[in-house]
């Protein structure tokens, strides 16, 4: 798949002209084999120092630091991820997105044994939904039975239960043609050390937990009554990847009300269902993270975090609350007054009593405002002001211009001051963060190169970086890496960019700009993009390589040597320098 999607990137990328792409935002002017301007990117009034390379379709900004390619340039002025900023650009080029559902692009093997997996999840289920109902289910039936769980709910969600034995599953499916390996690799069955297998889930509820296309991928399973764990869940499977899906979502993902529901557990999902709230998710076992949120963009634009109300479930909300802001979902958390979570709320009040509490629901921005002013006396002026900055580390973070004039002026209201003056604390909390990042990039720009550095480490850091970027020529790379290795670069980022290098060429594939810098993320990107697209218009790149490689080797020798000297390994040192001496002897 990797392989295709590479293929898909290239193909936009050499469909798309950053030229093209850049002049509507600056005009720019041509010097020598490049563009220059004024940085779109920054507020850069006066020295044009945002440059462009046609011939590598590449950018870079002195100023800011910036710097990639095409689809670079759209994350940082559309504000967008890699993913996003390639769609954008696959749009206007009219590349069309390939088919990563498709099993063209993952090797044959793989797409069959992940078939077959489905499968093997699909008839589990079935067992565990049998095994309920049968002589030997009475445990788990009577279980639903306590907790209100009716029997079409029990079949909507295709729930089971898994037998208190060690080998009722493995026989059933040995008998189904599916072998105890496949199973364990399936996280159904585990490997002893004795090389026998046994049942992971016994005498347990079952919970199938299904992706948006209606595949089984994992189960959770609850223990009866108490014990530890509560819920024992599927391990990540080449089918289960718990950051990527969300129990319920099969459901939820077709209900037109707009909103998706956030739960923390699975059986509150259920629970609300069967009240005929058929639009909440949970995710599995772990927590809400950004590819949760990333994959509810897809289905809705608004969604109620509704966790648990103890001290662990708020905590939760916050978090869950700042991720789903940032993937810009307009999000509300629910307070559940009555009860611990939202399934003891229905089984006490009923369903439109939850309706009423999803109303209620504060924006996620008002909540977090009102839980940090629960901690400061408002009356007491000092008191006031440092709400007041707390309140603004929250605000800053709004996208919608609007939402955040409006909380400014309702806080202001609030602390009888002037919306100017709440502004000023959010401008000052915004003006921070951005030195902060600044300053971040600066350095990793200028790592080592900084003042402080030796003229020595000076040299041998612009050496690196100066074959790095020669090594766009298979030849220099030839003749380097008989004498260098990645190892051997002494700054983290110069190392992990030759590693690239090496892998890439080490592989028989041809050096590719656009390959290095997808590797890296958009805090990086600039900083390699300046060192590898550093032109020195030399003509013949493997002469120019000679000095930087004789410094390097250079540098590494002293490194060994003093190595030596400071364990005291004389004879190894001797040896060293002999070999040194032939070196020179011979050049
Ligand atoms: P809770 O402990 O809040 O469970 O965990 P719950 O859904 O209210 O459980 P009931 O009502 O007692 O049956 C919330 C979620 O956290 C995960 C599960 O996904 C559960 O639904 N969890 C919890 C685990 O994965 N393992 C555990 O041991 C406990
Ligand atoms: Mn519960």
């Amino acid at each position: 798949m990797a392989g295709d999607f590479q293929d898909f990137i290239d193909e936009v990328l050499e469909k798309t002209d950053i030229v093209d792409l850049v002049s509507p935002y600056a005009k720019l002017k041509r010097v020598g084999n490049r563009f220059q301007c004024l940085c779109p990117l920054h507020n850069d009034k006066k020295t044009p120092s945002f440059s462009i390379s046609p011939d590598k379709q590449l950018f870079h900004c002195f100023g800011c630091g910036a710097g990639g390619n095409a689809i670079h340039f759209v994350m940082a002025k559309e504000g967008l991820d890699f993913m996003d900023a390639l769609k954008l650009l696959a749009e206007r080029a009219n590349v069309p997105f390939p088919d990563t559902r498709s099993p063209s692009g993952q090797s044959a093997a793989k797409h069959d044994k992940k078939k077959r997996m489905y499968e093997i999840n699909k008839i589990a289920a079935r067992f565990f939904f049998d095994t309920l109902r049968s002589e030997k289910g009475k445990a788990g039936l009577n279980y639903f039975k306590n907790r209100n769980i009716l029997p079409k709910t029990i079949k909507k969600f295709g729930l089971g239960y898994a037998p208190d034995s060690r080998g009722g599953l493995l026989e059933y499916m040995s008998g189904q043609g599916y072998s105890p390996k496949e199973l364990a690799e399936a996280g159904l069955a585990v490997l002893r050390e004795n090389g026998s297998y046994y049942d992971k889930f016994r005498n347990r509820v079952m919970f199938p937990i299904i992706d948006v296309r209606g595949n089984i991928i994992g189960f959770g399973g609850r223990v009866i009554g108490e014990g530890e764990p509560k819920y024992l869940n599927s391990p990540e499977t080449l089918i289960f990847k718990k950051s990527q899906n969300l129990f319920g979502l099969n459901f939820a993902k077709n209900d037109d009300s707009g909103r998706i529901l956030i739960m923390e557990g699975y059986m509150d999902v259920i629970s609300l269902y069967q009240s005929g709230i058929i639009n909440s998710v949970a995710s599995l076992g772990t927590a809400f993270g950004e590819e949760h949120a990333r994959l509810l963009k897809k289905y809705t634009t608004h969604a109620v975090l509704c966790y648990d109300s103890d001290e662990a479930g708020q905590k939760a909300a916050d978090r869950a609350g700042k991720i789903l802001l940032d993937a810009d979902i307009k999000t509300r958390v629910l307070t559940i007054n009555d009860g611990k979570d939202p399934d003891e709320f229905i089984n006490k009040n009923g369903a439109d009593m939850f309706r009423v509490l999803i109303e209620q629901a504060k924006p996620y921005i008002e909540y977090k405002i009102d839980k940090i002013k629960q901690q400061y006396n408002l009356d007491d002026n000092m008191e006031k002001v440092e709400f007041t900055q707390e309140a603004a580390e929250v605000i800053v973070d709004i996208k919608s211009r609007v939402e955040a004039e409006l909380t400014v002026k309702h806080l202001a209201e609030e602390l009888r001051v002037s919306p100017e003056a709440v502004m000023a604390e959010v401008e000052n909390v915004r003006r921070r963060k951005s030195s902060v990042e600044k300053i971040r990039e600066v350095r990793q720009v200028e790592k080592g190169a900084r003042v402080g550095a030796s003229p020595e480490k000076f040299k041998l850091q612009n050496a690196e970086r100066l074959l790095l970027s020669l090594m766009s020529e298979k030849n220099v790379f030839a003749a380097a890496s008989d004498k260098i290795q990645p190892s051997d670069f002494t700054v983290d980022l110069h190392r992990r960019i030759a590693q690239i290098i090496y892998d890439t060429y080490n592989k028989g594939n041809t050096f590719s700009f656009n390959d290095i810098l997808s590797r890296f993320d958009s805090a990086e990107v600039g900083s390699v993009a300046s060192i590898l697209a550093d032109d020195k218009n030399v003509a013949n790149k493997l002469r120019a390589a000679e000095t930087p490689i004789d410094i390097i080797v250079a540098a590494k020798h002293k490194r060994r040597q003093n190595e030596l000297v400071s364990d005291g390994n004389l004879e190894e040192l001797e040896k060293e320098i002999q070999v040194l001496k032939q070196r020179k002897g011979g050049v």
